[in-house]
């Protein structure tokens, strides 16, 4: 996207795709913007439905990043039409419609073609008040850093693609991805929070690592208060690790953009930089509000949200994790 011309320019564009945030926002009047976002992938879990339910969490959750709510949806899907059974399309639309639903969205449509591997996502469609929404680059020194689902989705979808995992863990793995952050971003926006991303492919450090850099602040990380999914450091000892992982962690090193305390071993390195399908919230809120959000977050079953760290004036654009 940095060969395109720039995007800036139109008066009502107030996010564009220059600042790597969650969405795009268009003001249409001075009460009314559009949020949009697309997203999809190839299958991370076994069945079709979970599966559809999955992609379309994750669509709808940069919708939910930005502070905004989704209206409207379509569906993108590849399917390799004649090799595999069309009921198994009709399950991946069916579990995506069950979520559009949940959210409170509505399906307008969407588009397939025939293609050698199976992808599914949508095309979301929000609305937001415009200088209401959140961004990725408007962390404050002082605030608290809450990350609203656990990491280890990457590690565990790879063991079930090497058939290393157990039912246990697919069925735990397999509800915390479609779980839609739907509540999460409804109690951060009752409590009035300073910014917010989602925590997707880069891993939580690479889009902590983009939080600092787009608002010019610093953050601490305890690795130690950080939800890891039972079983994840198992993997990550059998060397069990997505390419994406490693080369987010080694981007991040390459670029000094994260220091390390001595103590922590590669595998808890790797655990953070996981590249994650449908992650959690990570969320900056004033440090007076950080204890209301997370009583809000628990109360209303998102049990995982815990407080990990900071954001400082020092090392700006840098993370110290701590053990
Ligand atoms: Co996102
Ligand atoms: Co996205
Ligand atoms: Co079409």
């Amino acid at each position: 996207m940095r060969h395109l011309p720039a995007s800036a320019g139109d008066p009502n564009l107030l996010v564009g795709f220059e600042t790597s945030d969650d969405a795009g926002v268009y003001r249409l009047t001075d009460d009314l913007a559009l949020v949009q976002t697309v997203d999809y992938f190839t299958p991370v879990v076994d069945d079709p439905f979970a599966f559809g339910q999955i992609a379309a969490a994750n669509a709808l959750s940069d919708i939910y990043a930005m502070g905004a709510l989704p209206l409207t949806a379509m569906n993108i899907i590849g399917f390799p039409v004649g090799r595999l059974d069309l009921g198994v399309m009709a399950e991946i639309l069916r579990g995506g419609a069950e979520k559009v639903k949940e959210a409170g969205a509505v399906l307008v449509g969407g588009h397939s073609l025939d293609d050698p591997e199976p992808k599914y996502g949508l095309s979301v469609t929000g609305v937001v008040k415009p200088g209401k929404f959140l961004t990725n680059s408007s962390a404050k020194p002082g605030d608290r850093l809450i990350l609203t689902k656990p990491l280890g989705v990457g590690m565990i979808t790879t063991a079930i693609k090497q058939e290393a995992a157990t039912e246990e863990i697919i069925a735990e793995v397999t509800a915390i991805m479609s779980t839609l952050n739907k509540t999460a971003a409804e109690a951060m926006l009752e409590v009035g929070v300073n910014a917010c991303t989602d925590i997707t492919g880069f891993g939580l450090l690479g889009h902590t690592s983009e939080m600092a850099r787009g608002s010019g602040v610093g953050m601490r990380i305890a690795a130690g208060r950080v939800p890891v999914i039972d079983g994840t450091r198992e993997f990550a000892e059998k060397r069990i690790v997505p390419g994406g992982t490693r080369s987010n962690l080694k981007y991040l090193l390459d670029e000094r953009y994260v220091l390390f305390a001595d103590e922590l071993s590669r595998e808890e390195r790797l655990i953070l930089c996981d590249a994650i399908t449908s992650g959690g919230l990570l969320i900056s809120v004033p440090e007076e509000r950080a204890g209301r959000l997370l009583e809000l977050l628990h109360s209303r079953g998102v049990k995982f949200a815990s407080e990990i760290g900071e954001v400082t004036s020092d090392h700006p654009g840098k993370i110290a994790v701590t053990p």
